[in-house]
This record gives C-alpha cells, structure tokens and sequence, in this order.
C-alpha cells in the first residue's frame, strides 16, 4: 500500500507507522485519518507482522487534529468527523496484537488521544501532553474524554480537560499517562525493545490478554472476571499453552506458533 502522508516499514515483525505530515507538526487532516485507517487495517491483516510501533516525524508525535479543517465544519460535518476519528482509533485499541505509541514530541488533543487509544505509550523526555480543545471553544472529539479518565483518574483527567494545560513527559509519567520516560535517542530503542519482549509471549495469549483488560474494564467485576475464566480455559486447548508448559518443564525457551 502507497501513503503520502504516513510511512509504514515492517522488520522484526514490528510495523513502525510514523505519521509523516511534519510541517503541520503532523495535525491529522482527513487524509491522514484515512491514512491510518488503512495503515492499522495493513497490520491487522498482515501475517508477518505481530506489534504495531507508532510514531510521529519532526519534532511532534501529533499536535491534534487540523484545526484549518475543523473551522468550517458544520454540526453534522463535526458530529461525523468525531465519529469517523473514533473508529480509527478504536482500531488501535482492539487490535489483538500490541500497539505502542513512542511519543517523540507534542501529543496534543488528537495526538494525545491517539497515543491513549494506544494499548501502551513510551515518551520521550521532550514530549507534551495536552487536550487543549476547551480553548478552542470544543470538546475532545476522538474519546479523549472518556479514555483520560479511564487511564489517569477522574480528577485528574478533569485538571487537563478544563483547563487545557500541556504537562510535560516527566508529569505525564507521574500521573500514568505514560509507560515509562526515556532520552528522546532512546525512544525507538526502547519501543522496539518493549515490543520484541512482547512478540516472544504467547500471541494468543497476548491477543487475549488484550481483548480481557479492553472488553473487561467496561463490565462489573462479577461479568469480567467470568470472561477472564472463559479465555483462561480457551487457552488450555491451545498449542501454545502445551508448548508454553512443557517449555518450562523442559527449561527451554517456548516456541510459539499463535494456535
Ligand atoms: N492543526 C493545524 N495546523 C497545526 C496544528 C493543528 N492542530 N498544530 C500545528 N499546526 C501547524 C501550524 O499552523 C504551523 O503551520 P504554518 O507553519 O503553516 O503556520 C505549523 O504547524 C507549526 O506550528 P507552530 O504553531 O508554528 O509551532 P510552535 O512551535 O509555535 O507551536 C504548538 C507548537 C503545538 C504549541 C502549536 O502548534 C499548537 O498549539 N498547535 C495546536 C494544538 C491544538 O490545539 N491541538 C488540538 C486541536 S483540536
């Protein structure tokens, strides 16, 4: 697949999508919204490849959605734009193989929810977070307010969302925005090493780790928990599982095969 506005590269099995749009600190106009779209459907289907590594060129990660596109939409273009960003995003997080964003500058508005529909996130010591869109007059259009909360808490989603403060790598850390903080020339490094780790498990293991902590978090304990035990006892008939033990028995390193 062709992008223009996106580059998407597979080795070791890690797809490394890096939006590439650095002049406009890689705002997300429709274009590249359908750029991702195709690039996460790409690595959903691709066989060779098992993580996705998301990034951005320049000096931001992404800096929002495009604020030139936003100014004349109409409240039906808005209500769709917002619709259309979330499925996208949603894409990211459902995906049965880990999505990493390696935050390398500005995550602001779009950019940092993006990076929150990631399964984790790893930043850079220079990155910003932000959702800024209350002074632009709006509200976050791409879940931002509901995953904020979801991943640092109420209050302090409230702090960011009311006020539209950027906090820096370090608070983003403190607050569990982020992962972990590195020097920015660590970050891919890092993320890629975050990743390998990740692709020596069990992929249906992680595949189903995924869809538990995602399907789970929205459900009472009593109904999550029950699908917990649903997958714990799929996974028992699995190659994997047989491998994965004996392996262990063996004292051996396992040899997945993701059956
Ligand atoms: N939408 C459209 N264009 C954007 C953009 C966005 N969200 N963020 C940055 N850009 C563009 C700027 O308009 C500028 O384009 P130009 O060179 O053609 O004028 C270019 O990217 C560089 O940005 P600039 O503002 O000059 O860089 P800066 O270092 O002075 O400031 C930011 C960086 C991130 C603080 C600032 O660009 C900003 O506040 N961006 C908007 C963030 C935002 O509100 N996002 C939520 C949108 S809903």
């Amino acid at each position: 697949m062709a992008y223009e506005l996106l580059t998407f590269d597979v080795a070791d099995r890690i797809a490394t999508i890096t939006v590439n749009r650095p002049d406009k600190l890689n705002a997300l106009n429709d274009a590249l919204m359908g750029e991702l779209q195709l690039a996460i459907v790409e690595a959903g289907e691709r066989t060779d490849v098992g993580a996705v590594l998301l990034t951005g060129a320049g000096r931001a990660f992404v800096a929002g959605a495009d604020i030139a596109e936003l100014v004349g939409q109409s409240a039906v273009d808005g209500k769709a734009r917002a619709e259309r960003g979330q499925r996208v995003f949603r894409r990211f997080e459902t995906l049965p193989k880990p999505t990493l964003a390696a935050v390398n500058g500005f995550a602001l508005g779009g950019g940092c929810e993006l990076a929150m529909a990631c399964h984790m996130r790893l930043a850079s010591d220079v990155a910003k977070f932000g959702q800024p869109e209350v002074k632009l007059g709006i509200v976050p259009g791409f879940g931002g307010s509901q995953r904020l909360p979801r991943l640092v808490g109420k209050g302090r989603a409230m702090h960011l969302l009311l006020t539209g403060e950027t906090i820096d790598a370090a608070e983003a850390y403190r607050i569990g925005l982020v992962n972990r903080v590195v020097p920015a020339a660590e970050l891919l490094p890092a993320a890629r090493a975050l990743l390998t780790t990740i692709l020596a498990q069990g992929p249906l293991a992680v595949a189903h780790c995924i869809e538990a902590v995602d399907r789970g978090l929205d459900m009472d304990l009593d109904d999550a928990i029950a699908l917990e035990a649903s997958y714990f006892g799929l996974l028992s008939a699995s190659a994997d599982k047989a491998e994965g033990m004996r392996a262990f028995l063996d004292k051996r390193p396992a040899q997945f095969v993701g059956r």
